[in-house]
């Protein structure tokens, strides 16, 4: 299978959470982390997330200038099966284009393009060659938690940087992966550990998927 280089990258709390309690957005980063993923952003041709975060972060996608100098603004992809992206979304603006990957629509408008990939889930594998065909040769999957699981569980995913920042955030907040998770023990994803790097007043974990 022809597929992108894929990095998943995100911002965890020491007990492994990436969001409040009911999804609620929190800046976990610290400036220095900041500034590492804006510079990763700005080396990728694709950032991707889940409808769940753009419903829950409204984030940009964007890479900002003031931490790259000058900002390439990779392909936004938003994995949206029933087309649930609002209208008035920061990725429907155009900073930058927009792929919305759903199993229900298609259609191309401006700088948006909407894609159906797969009939009841959104075929990951599937959507690895489009994106290779659509000349991405580094994919960012930013999460969230979902996201995350369904990419490592299927394999695709050729390194990962959790920056860990010190804080607790405790109860059924959505973490690094979330998804089906594992029953089996041959079901754990397990990764080598690249390097671990202190970073501002947390630390940054880069890991390898170890796939059999
Ligand atoms: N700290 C960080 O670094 C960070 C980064 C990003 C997000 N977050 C947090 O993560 C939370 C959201 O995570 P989440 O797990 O609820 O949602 P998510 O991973 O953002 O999105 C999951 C949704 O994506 C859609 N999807 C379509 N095809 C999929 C596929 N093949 N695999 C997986 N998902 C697919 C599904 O909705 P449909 O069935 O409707 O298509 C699914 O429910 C938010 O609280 C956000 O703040 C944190």
């Amino acid at each position: 299978m022809k597929k992108p280089y894929v990095i998943v990258n995100c911002a965890s709390s020491i007990d492994g959470k990436i969001a409040l309690v009911g999804k609620k957005p929190l800046k976990i980063s610290s400036e220095e982390d900041m500034a590492r993923v804006h510079k990763l952003r700005n080396e990728c041709d694709a950032i991707l997330v889940g409808i769940e975060t753009v419903l829950a972060d409204d984030p940009k996608l964007t890479v900002k200038e003031k931490y790259v100098g000058k900002a390439r603004q990779p392909l936004r992809v938003i994995l949206d099966s029933k087309f649930r992206t609002p209208e008035n979304a920061e990725v429907m603006k155009p900073y930058a284009k927009t792929l919305i990957v759903t199993t229900c629509k298609e259609f191309k408008e401006g700088h948006v393009e909407v894609i159906k990939c797969g009939n009841d889930k959104i075929d990951l594998k599937k959507l690895m060659e489009i994106l290779h065909k659509k000349g991405i040769k580094k994919l960012l999957v930013e999460g969230g938690s979902t996201v995350i699981w369904e990419f490592l569980k299927n394999k695709l995913v050729d390194e990962m940087f959790v920056f860990f920042a010190p804080i607790i955030i405790g109860g059924n907040a959505p973490s690094i992966a979330g998804g089906e998770g594992a029953r089996k023990e041959e079901d754990v994803i397990k990764f080598e550990i690249k390097e671990v790097e202190r970073m501002g007043s947390g630390f940054l974990l880069h890991l390898i998927p170890q796939h059999e």
